[in-house]
């Protein structure tokens, strides 16, 4: 092993945020107890945070302590985080593509504690989770980024969730830089990731595993986190209206089927009915 540099508490205690995980830092703070302080510090960038909001946090986040959320919010740039999502995609699946577009962009746009997260937290999501097609992974990952940059997330959440159900993915706006392009586009109606692709897959006479299938998903990763970021942008400028509505195909069944104030409450969710009950009020 070549020669240590000894790095003091003091030390520690002011490496700023960039990369500086609060796991790493404990690491690194347990094995300078234990003499054996290496590479655990080393591998914390020591880029400086430029304005005083980020000091602040970014000392905080070196002290091992969680900022509260929402965190800072800056208008990041939506047609960076669409390509760059789809990029992702090849790298870790749809939720690390879409979670980590965001991720990077505020990282870059805004730094202190965005620069915390690790981006392989993203990776379970793909596949709707570890390939079980539950939520689209594409959402969830976006999900998250809107949960901690926006104290309206839930309404942002429910806002992209249903734009989702009812947009034909993929967009066009990839046409400039794709491996396949002019690919046929497919409404869900389901934020089901098994849902979606089936649908697509389907309409495209395509197999799941074949590149087509996959420059579908990485499109769409790449549409859901712009549009994330569309609603934080609109957010941040007070501006963000709600569109989506739950369609008249299903608004009656939630009338008497879900939420406290309904006759039966013995349903939950917001997904289409219609996708998995038949409509018991219609005669035959
Ligand atoms: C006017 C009120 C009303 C509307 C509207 C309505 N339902 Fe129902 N639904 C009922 C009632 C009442 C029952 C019977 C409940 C029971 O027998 O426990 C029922 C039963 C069901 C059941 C079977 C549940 C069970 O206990 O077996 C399903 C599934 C269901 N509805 C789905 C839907 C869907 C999907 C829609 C919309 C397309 C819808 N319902 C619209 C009142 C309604
Ligand atoms: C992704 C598929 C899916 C969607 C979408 C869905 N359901 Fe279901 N639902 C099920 C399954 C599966 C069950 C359990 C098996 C069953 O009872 O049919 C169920 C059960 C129910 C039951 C029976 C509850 C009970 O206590 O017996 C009702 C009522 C119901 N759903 C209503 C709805 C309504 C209303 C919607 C739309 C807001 C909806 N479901 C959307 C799949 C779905």
């Amino acid at each position: 092993m070549s020669q240590e540099k000894v790095i003091t508490e003091k030390e520690i205690m002011e490496i700023p945020a960039k990369s500086c995980t609060r796991r790493k830092f404990l690491l690194g703070a347990g094995a300078l107890a234990t003499g054996m302080l290496t590479t655990g510090i080393v591998g914390c960038g020591t880029t400086a945070a430029t304005d005083a909001g980020e000091t602040a946090k970014a000392s905080e986040t070196a002290k091992g302590e969680v900022p509260a959320v929402p965190w800072p919010y800056k208008k990041i740039d939506v047609e960076l985080v669409r390509k760059r999502g789809y990029e992702n995609y090849k790298k870790g699946g749809c939720m690390y593509a879409a979670g980590n577009a965001l991720l990077t962009t505020l990282q870059e746009t805004v730094g202190g504690p965005w620069n915390t997260l690790p981006k392989e937290m993203f990776m379970y999501g793909a596949g709707g989770a570890y390939n079980w097609g539950t939520l689209c992974g594409a959402l969830n990952g976006a999900l998250l980024i809107l949960n901690l940059a926006a104290k309206s997330h839930a309404d942002l959440g429910n806002e992209l969730i249903g734009w989702y159900t009812e947009f034909p993915f993929p967009s066009n706006k990839h046409e400039g830089y794709c491996e396949i392009k002019n690919q046929i586009t497919t409404v869900a109606n389901s934020p089901l990731c098994h849902v979606s692709v089936s649908i697509w897959a389907n309409a495209a006479n395509a197999r799941i595993n074949e590149k087509a299938k996959k420059e579908r998903c990485a499109k769409l990763s790449g549409d859901t986190a712009a549009r994330a970021a569309e609603l934080l942008n609109a957010a941040l400028e007070q501006k963000f209206v709600p569109a989506f509505k739950v369609s008249n195909e299903y608004s009656h069944c939630m009338a008497c089927h879900q939420s406290d104030k309904s006759l039966l409450d013995n349903e939950q969710g917001k997904m289409n009915c219609i996708d998995c009950h038949d409509d018991h009020t219609k005669k035959d």
